[in-house]
């Protein structure tokens, strides 16, 4: 591994591997491909740049020809595949975008890798891998008492999200197969922690609880999901890359099941130990008409991976919110600046003002 692809290093997930990954394997080069939609951050790759060792292009993962030419021109080993569109909800109000990038761009991009390493033979053998970031969504949703999602889970995607990142997923699956394609695949759960997109859940809550705004949380709130601290998540991708089999598939998750009523509540008391406002910030939660389609619970059997590769979860739950809401605190600066975008304020018209509305009634 010494001339790392990333795609999508521009975002929250991949912005967090880079760092990791420059950390961890100084002496490998990382080229980022981000098209930079809204999602993106400058700042998110702030410092990065620095290093001689940081290649920044920004550009559509869909654009073939840039890839071939980015692969060649960059002796590329390792492709780290992040970029996509990542956001349930926007998904549901316009799947477009997803089918594009998500199953489109995925495409491309193994197209271009395919060509560069198996038909031109631009690497010696067994020098190249391609790795897939997928999600547990692809498998569906869970009741109370079902049993995790594992590896040979049967697909069941309910979102155009979900749907797209399965797409993808079958796509790698089958180069891995037909082409004898270099690939691993991840599909982890949530994720958390330093630059996420305001529009997730966990920060949402914590700058909504810090301005004195609403706090919207769909339906009863008692959807489950498996949270994972973002650091956990690049460990993981980084022990896949160096350990992973090619061709297998490996699941990571938090091991943790927090309702969201839970998870929201948790924020809430370290907002109230860091900024104690005469009400618990917990009074300013508003139940509001559910997500369409809206998956109940996830949870992730993460045996394979800590059976082959020795990885397991190193932060709590609670020791990654406090770090998370510490992180948030001490970059309003960032915050601001996507805050202030008029996108992001339309979004958050577009998903809440409505929603906000039919809950008070
Ligand atoms: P994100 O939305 O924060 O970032 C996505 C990045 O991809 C952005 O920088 C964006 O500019 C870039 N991008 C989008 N379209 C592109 C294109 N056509 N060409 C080049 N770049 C493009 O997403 P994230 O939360 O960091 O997720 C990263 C990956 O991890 C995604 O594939 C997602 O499905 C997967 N994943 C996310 C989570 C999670 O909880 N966030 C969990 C499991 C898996
Ligand atoms: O499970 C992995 C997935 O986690 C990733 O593949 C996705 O890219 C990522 O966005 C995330 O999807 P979710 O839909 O689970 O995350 P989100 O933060 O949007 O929502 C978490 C839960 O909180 C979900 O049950 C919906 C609920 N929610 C979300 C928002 C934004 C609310 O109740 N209110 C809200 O305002």
């Amino acid at each position: 591994m010494k001339n790392i692809l990333v795609t999508g290093g521009s975002g929250f997930i991949g912005s967090n591997f880079i760092r990791h990954v420059m950390e961890a394997e100084p002496s490998c080069r990382v080229v980022n491909l981000d098209i930079l939609t809204y999602a993106a951050s400058a700042e998110n790759a702030q410092g990065l740049a620095l290093s001689e060792k940081y290649v920044f292009i920004k550009g559509d993962i869909g654009d073939q020809p840039l890839v071939e030419d980015l692969i060649r021109q960059y002796a590329i080993d390792t492709v780290v595949h992040f970029a996509a569109e990542s956001h349930v909800d926007r998904s549901i109000l316009g799947p477009a975008p997803f089918i594009h990038t998500n199953v489109l761009g995925t495409f491309s991009l193994l197209e271009a890798t395919r060509k560069v390493w198996l038909e031109e033979k631009f690497l010696a053998d067994g020098q190249a891998r391609f790795h897939h970031v997928s999600t547990d969504e692809v498998y569906g949703s869970l009741e109370r008492d079902d049993p995790p999602f594992s590896e040979i889970t049967s697909y069941k995607p309910n979102s155009p999200y979900a749907a797209s990142k399965a797409s993808s997923d079958h796509l790698v699956r089958a180069y891995i197969h037909t082409y004898g394609f270099p690939a691993t695949i991840t599909n982890c759960s949530n994720n958390y922690g330093p630059y996420q997109f305001p529009e997730k859940l966990i920060p949402l809550v914590i700058l909504n609880a810090l301005a004195g705004n609403a706090i919207p949380i769909y339906g009863d709130g008692l959807q489950i999901r498996d949270w994972l601290y973002v650091e956990d998540h690049c460990q993981a991708l980084l022990l896949t890359l160096k350990d992973g089999r090619l061709g297998e598939t490996y699941n990571v998750g938090g091991g943790t099941q927090p309702s969201n009523l839970e998870i929201i509540q948790m924020i809430c008391s370290i907002m109230d130990e860091n900024f104690p406002t005469k009400a618990p910030h917990a009074s300013l939660i508003r139940h509001i008409p559910d997500r369409p389609g809206h998956d109940r619970r996830y949870a992730m059997d993460i045996r394979k991976i800590q059976a082959e590769l020795g990885w397991s979860p190193k932060w709590t739950l609670e020791s990654g919110l406090r770090k998370t809401v510490a992180w948030y605190l001490s970059h309003l600066d960032w915050v601001k600046a996507i805050q202030n975008k008029k996108d992001f304020k339309s979004w958050m018209k577009q998903n809440y003002a409505v929603r906000l509305k039919e809950g008070e009634e």
